[in-house]
């Protein structure tokens, strides 16, 4: 029987939670340090399971010990940006949250392979390399899914065919400096230049780039789940099953695409073990340029981490 910890019983940890087991893809611990929030909503979760008819226990705990020999450990722990805050104060205080899971929960699964959905999310996903020590393939970042499935609905919406036609690439950073690769860009093979004009084409690139702060505007108050959820969902399905599947994760490139010392959205390929390779293909020059400033300024960020959270990296 796999098992999944979440760690952060929020918006996203709990929609995590839900996906997993009612996917039927692993038990599920939820942990938080708010006490009762990961109980409450793991029981309500569970007295759903007779409704969607899955086996699998979910259990909420402010324990790391319950968290033990977890095959997969998703962190979303940490806080969203509150008016008066800046991006440093946001930046320091997620470190130190995600800086604190890591430690309790690789203590207890030495062999679980992470993913990271805490923002900044690449330089969070340094982070958590950096913490657990453990190789850079078994700590990935959940946000190129997230950016591609939101590029797919946007096609579907524009053009009117099914989301199941559309696949669609998303790569680069989890940002404004994010890497939409429009070329290849389908549905069902056909590049989308063939079905829609220039204009519309960067409309909805740039509905993407902003994909996040669009849901926050109608929110409010906190930010997107549903979709988030969903797409660690995937990547936890992707290595518990061994499928092999070709998705944007935030990765650690080692010379790829003229990358180093970086983690930023790149094709991975997910399955037993977690990242089992990265699929370099030839972009053109625009696009690798793209990609590099997008590391650029995922760099800068790392460093200023590493200036405010001395001496933790
Ligand atoms: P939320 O505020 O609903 O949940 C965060 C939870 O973390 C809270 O329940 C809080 O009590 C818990 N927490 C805080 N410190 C903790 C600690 N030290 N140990 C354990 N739990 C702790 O926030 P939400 O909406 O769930 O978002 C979580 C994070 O995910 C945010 O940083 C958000 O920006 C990020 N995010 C990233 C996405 C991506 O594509 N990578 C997409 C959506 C959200
Ligand atoms: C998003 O893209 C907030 O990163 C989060 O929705």
């Amino acid at each position: 029987m796999s098992k999944v910890t979440v760690v952060g019983a929020g918006n996203v940890g709990a929609t995590v939670a839900q996906y997993v087991a009612e996917k039927d893809l692993a038990d599920v611990v939820l942990v938080d340090i708010v006490d009762g929030l990961p109980q409450g909503k793991a029981l309500d979760m569970l007295e759903a399971s007779p409704i969607n008819i899955h086996d699998r226990n979910l259990t909420g705990s402010n324990d790391y010990a319950d968290t033990k020999g977890s095959d997969i450990v998703v962190i979303t722990a940490g806080i969203a940006r509150k008016p008066g805050m800046n991006r440093d104060d946001l930046l320091k205080t997620n470190a130190k949250i995600v800086q604190d899971v890591a430690q309790q929960t690789v203590k207890h699964s030495p062999d679980a392979i992470f993913i990271v959905v805490t923002n900044p999310l690449d330089v969070m996903t340094y982070l958590t390399w950096k913490t657990t020590k453990l190789q850079p393939q078994k700590v990935i970042g959940m946000a190129g899914v997230l950016d591609s499935a939101r590029f797919q609905t946007f096609i579907a919406m524009e053009t009117g065919y099914s989301v199941e036609d559309v696949r669609a690439m998303v790569l680069g950073g989890h940002g404004d400096l994010m890497v939409p690769l429009t070329r290849f860009a389908t549905v069902n093979g056909i590049p989308i230049s063939e079905l829609l004009s220039k204009d519309k084409i960067n409309a909805l690139v740039e509905r993407t780039r902003d994909g996040g702060a669009e849901i926050v505007k109608y929110l409010k108050a906190g930010s997107a789940y549903y979709a988030p959820g969903a797409s660690v969902s995937q990547m936890v399905e992707a290595i518990l099953r061994d499928k092999n599947r070709l998705l944007p994760c935030a990765v650690y490139a080692n010379g790829e695409y003229g990358l180093k010392d970086v983690y930023i959205g790149l094709p991975a390929v997910l399955g037993k073990g977690g990242l089992k390779k990265i699929v370099e293909i030839k972009l053109t020059s625009e696009e690798a340029d793209a990609l590099k400033q997008s590391a650029t300024s995922i760099k800068e960020n790392i460093d200023k981490m590493n200036e405010l959270l001395v001496p933790a990296v």
